[in-house]
């Protein structure tokens, strides 16, 4: 063994990590202080829904990728198409064929996508669709919502965020926010800035169900958005990186009937490849075309791998697995049978107070309360160490078409054992059942 080899096998592998990645993991929602002390520091390979970890424990996982991967860890289908496409060189000198297929079939699922441009992250997504509303506008304000958490890894999204340092006010000055579910207080907005936005960047849900419209009977909030964006010129950008493939198998946007100007996918659309896209109207995306003489230019995405072809050929395996199964149907039943079964647990070990699965079906959020009422980290540290120490990992709830009944079996087990102990350190300490440090918010200023 060489010398560095030896004085790494030395360390624990979050200390190796750390020491050569800032922040031990490449997105900070799998950072350590994510997750509780005895969570696996790193993990070795996922198949199905369960992961292994450098010693081969296994763990039914509900954390999912950071919800990328909506049937299952190495679908053979998925894998098989992506190996394929490698066999074919994956990536090439010109465009490519599966290129043009994985256009033209995202651009024929989806009813505002007339056209689409392909890249590796779904944040570079978000900001190519701000800077073609920017163009398109020549408005420089970009207005999104402070309800919804994460959009973008750019200046323009972190700028307006607490975690600000290296962004010149500048920039975060020319994002600003508004309200989630609130009609009249979006309208109060656009008509003090309506002439300087260039775009209204927004999820079509998170937790919440989408309120009534204040315009239209039978409409919701949602249209009243595309309607006040129309009204002031602002280019409407739906964010579907989570929504899209777990909502609808065509997007949110199917489910509400609604058509936004731009929108962005990723996450689940290659279940786990690394596949994200922004899509929309011509007369918008074309600004990143070549064929108008004498048009001024807008450069789009350009990036190397951004059409990798294992990706691509694993989004068209992706979509004919959703086609040939009732993936959204499972998403949506098994989530509603989960959120059940934690809600029935909770109240049975006197925790209805303190868990409680709510949001959607497709996509529940478990919240954790202390004596007091309040949201509490230490208490959902607890949480996800006692479940973990029963082989589950639950950071949040992401769930996947190989989420069956055997899974919830599980989960039903897990849950009678730990809350016990939730119920002693609410009666007793949190901190005396807790064996490690709390976890904390990803949006925090310091460390
Ligand atoms: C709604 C939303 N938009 C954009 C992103 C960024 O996607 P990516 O991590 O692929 O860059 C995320 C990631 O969590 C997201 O949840």
């Amino acid at each position: 063994m060489s010398l560095p080899a030896k004085k790494a096998a030395n360390k624990g592998y979050e200390q190796r990590l750390k020491e050569v990645i800032p922040g031990g993991a490449h997105t900070y929602s799998r950072g350590s202080d994510q997750f509780p002390a005895n969570a696996p520091q790193i993990l070795s390979s996922g198949s199905g829904v369960y992961v292994k970890d450098s010693e081969g424990n296994e763990f039914l996982d509900f954390g999912m990728a950071l919800r990328s991967v909506a049937i299952g860890y190495a679908e053979p289908s998925v894998n098989n198409s992506a190996i394929q496409q490698i066999m074919s060189g994956n990536n090439l000198t010109r465009a490519s064929m599966i290129e043009l297929e994985a256009a033209e079939r995202l651009t024929s699922m989806i009813a505002s996508a007339e056209m689409v441009k392909f890249t590796k992250n779904g944040s570079t997504a978000v900001s190519a669709a701000v800077k073609l509303a920017r163009a398109y506008t020549g408005r420089k304000l970009v207005l999104r919502c402070s309800d919804h958490p994460f959009f973008s890894f750019d200046d323009w999204f972190i700028g307006s965020t607490v975690i600000n340092r290296g962004i010149p006010d500048e920039i975060s000055r020319m994002t600003i926010t508004f309200p989630y579910n609130n009609t009249r207080a979006l309208e109060n907005i656009l008509d003090e800035h309506g002439d300087d936005i260039a775009c209204l960047v927004m999820e079509a849900a998170t937790t919440e169900e989408p309120a009534a419209s204040v315009f239209e009977q039978g409409k919701s909030y949602l249209n009243d958005v595309e309607y006040l964006c129309k009204k002031h010129n602002i280019v409407f950008i739906l964010d579907e990186m989570i929504t899209g493939f777990r909502w609808h198998k065509y997007g949110a946007q199917a489910l509400y009937n609604i058509q936004p100007d731009l929108t962005t996918f990723g996450k689940a659309m290659a279940n786990g490849f690394s596949v994200a896209a922004v899509a929309g109207k011509r007369d918008i995306m074309s600004l990143g075309s070549i064929d108008e003489t004498g048009q001024e230019r807008v450069f789009l995405l350009s990036t190397t791998h951004g059409a990798e072809m294992s990706g691509l050929g694993a989004f068209i395996a992706t979509m004919d697995f959703y086609e040939n199964h009732d993936v959204i149907d499972h998403l949506w039943s098994f989530g509603k049978k989960l959120k059940n079964l934690i809600n029935c647990k909770a109240l049975e070990h006197g925790l209805k107070e303190n868990l409680i699965a709510s949001g959607f079906d497709c996509s529940p959020s478990i919240v954790l309360k202390d004596r007091e009422g309040n949201v509490s980290m230490p208490l959902r540290t607890l949480f996800m160490q006692e479940m973990l120490s029963r082989q589950v990992m639950m950071p949040w709830i992401s769930i996947a078409y190989n989420h069956g009944d055997k899974e919830l079996r599980h989960v039903d087990h897990a849950l009678d054992q730990s809350l016990i102990t939730l119920r002693k350190a609410l009666d007793e300490s949190i901190d005396k059942y807790l064996i490690g440090e709390s976890v904390k918010p990803v949006f925090r200023k310091y460390n």
